[in-house]
């Protein structure tokens, strides 16, 4: 993951540096060493204690304090660092940034770098719009400064608009979009297919089915945080995609089997979380169908079965992973799709359990071998359920690509 990376974090006063600290967790939970520099004015927000607590480093403030661990401070925090992120970054850090003030630690830290400096800026809607704001950002872009922009919504002050600090996750996504992590998926590629698809009735119908492809995204981010490259192959959800994979977006069946068979010669590993419709209507009206008769018949054809398809053409050293949701039987039903389709894993799950199935946060799975063997996982975070999936796709590709 972000093992071995030096992350300065620079965390400068606004409402918002009360989220720095998350994100000082999931950096250090991410196994980066993560070393904070907070201005004057974020101490007023949150303690340096709380810093020190979620990285274990001590936190750093004074620009000429001689007992921090290291020779020069503003020097050893830039020139160690992969990666120097400013979250929340205020109007001031901002103005001083592009113009060369360097009058605290931060901002000459900053002035000292020669790694990615990544800026999350946050604060009130209207000193967000101010043109004198929007010309120090223009001109820090120019200078090649990372920006990721603020989310809109209801801001502290009460005010509506865009200037919220954006969620922990979006910026660890950014980070790693910039300073690409290495784990043990580096130099391979993994193919995810995530979402429920969508097939059209007519101009404003579908049918569908209730996936809402959390588990298919959680799977793309935690391959792409072990290093992997990542192809996430997505039917319509209302998940942020992670930054840093190739998301190519479908609507059908039809246009999910096109996608997965154009990149399924570069993958190592496919991994079909998607609820693939099995059906499809055979007529997509034109115009929509208006109210007539008391009963409306849809004729259906069968749609095809992309990953038997990828099962009887599949390539040595490719690894395919297949998911069942299953209401009833769920052993026997998941045995025989593996054996139908070929595959080398199967995740099944009886979306009837509490805690299981569609869009839920969380997953209770069996993990399904080829030779019957079966692994019971209890209830877990779809995240954790990722990463464990991704440890037994290792494991049954031992001795092939990985
Ligand atoms: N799948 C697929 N193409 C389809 C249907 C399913 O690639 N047309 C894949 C799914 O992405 C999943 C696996 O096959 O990885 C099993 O899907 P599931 O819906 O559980 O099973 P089906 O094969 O469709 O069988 P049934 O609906 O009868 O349970």
């Amino acid at each position: 993951m972000l093992g071995g990376k030096f992350i300065t974090l620079g965390v400068t006063g606004g409402i918002a540096s009360y989220k720095a600290a998350d994100l000082a967790s999931k950096l250090t939970k991410l196994n980066a060493r993560v070393h904070v520099v907070m201005t004057g004015s974020a101490q007023k927000f949150v303690a340096p204690l709380t810093f020190e607590a979620v990285t274990g480093n001590p936190v750093h403030y004074d620009t000429f304090a001689s007992s921090t661990g290291f020779h020069v401070p503003h020097i050893d925090l830039a020139y160690n660092a992969n990666i120097l992120v400013v979250a929340p970054a205020t109007a001031n850090f901002l103005g001083k940034t592009a113009h060369g003030i360097a009058d605290d630690l931060l901002t000459t830290t900053i002035l000292a770098a020669n790694c990615p400096v990544l800026i999350c800026p946050a604060m009130n809607v209207h000193m967000y719009a101010n043109k004198v704001v929007q010309s120090n950002i223009e001109r820090l872009k120019q200078l090649g400064y990372y920006f990721l922009e603020p989310e809109s919504g209801r801001m502290a002050c009460g005010h509506q608009g865009k200037g919220r600090l954006p969620e922990v996750h979006a910026i660890v996504d950014r980070i790693v979009e910039i300073i690409p992590p290495s784990g043990d998926l580096s130099g391979i590629t993994v193919l995810v297919t995530a979402g429920g698809t969508r097939e059209p009735i007519d101009p404003v119908r579908y049918i569908s089915n209730r996936s809402s492809g959390k588990m298919g995204y959680a799977l793309a981010r935690a391959a792409m945080l072990r290093g992997a490259r990542v192809i996430l192959v997505t039917a319509p959800t209302s998940v942020a995609p992670p930054a840093g994979v190739s998301l190519v977006q479908v609507e059908t069946a039809l246009e999910m089997r096109d996608a997965v068979m154009e990149h399924y010669a570069a993958a190592d590993v496919v991994i079909k979380a998607a609820a693939v419709a099995d059906y499809r209507p055979r007529l997509v009206a034109e115009q929509k169908i208006k109210k007539e008769g008391d009963t409306l018949v849809l004729e259906l054809d069968k749609n095809p079965d992309i990953l038997m398809e990828l099962g009887r053409n599949k390539r040595k050293g490719v690894t395919l992973v297949g998911f069942a949701a299953e209401t009833e039987n769920l052993l026997e039903n998941a045995r025989e799709k593996i054996t139908k389709k070929n595959l080398d894993l199967l995740v099944a799950n009886d979306v009837t359990m509490p805690g299981a199935g569609f869009g839920t946060d969380t997953n209770i799975a069996k993990l399904i071998h080829p030779d019957g063997g079966v692994v019971s996982l209890e209830l877990m975070d779809k995240y954790d359920l990722a990463n464990r999936i991704l440890d037994e796709v290792i494991i049954v590709s031992q001795g092939t690509v990985l």
